[in-house]
């Protein structure tokens, strides 16, 4: 049976946590078949089947977006660096890495921001603390 989301017993899990991997195991699902029917895309000559597979990967996107909503409206930190990457213009590692040490309450304001050559002052945090 499928219970390869748990990696704790599952009888010790709470239900909320059980619900929540659930959601990532789902996410992860859904990934992997937009994934598919992307590589069948590419390679599919006849076009009523790409049409096909093409509102199928449609529907993918949409079952991923919800799974990520719920898992994001469930995991208020994964929420907040989720919105400081997406949809943003520009570099998406530096609004990565800007996003998590604002979720984790460090000071980024400082070191280069500003600097008119689109970084963040990110760098000079990479290294600490390892
Ligand atoms: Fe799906």
């Amino acid at each position: 049976m499928g219970f390869d989301q748990y990696h704790e017993p599952p009888d010790e899990l709470p239900a909320r946590t059980r619900t929540f991997a659930r959601l990532c195991a789902s996410l992860t699902e859904e990934a992997e078949a937009i994934g598919w029917y992307e590589q069948r895309l590419a390679v599919e000559p006849d076009a009523v089947a790409r049409d096909i597979m093409s509102d199928a990967q449609g529907e993918e996107f949409k079952h991923f977006a919800m799974d990520l909503e719920f898992l994001l409206r469930r995991t208020p930190k994964w929420r907040e660096i989720a919105e400081g990457v997406l949809f943003q213009e520009g570099d998406i590692v530096e609004h990565g890495e800007e996003a998590e040490a604002e979720a984790n309450g460090e000071d980024t304001s400082g070191g280069g921001g500003g600097s008119g050559d689109g970084s963040l002052g990110i760098g000079s945090l990479k290294g600490e603390g390892l």
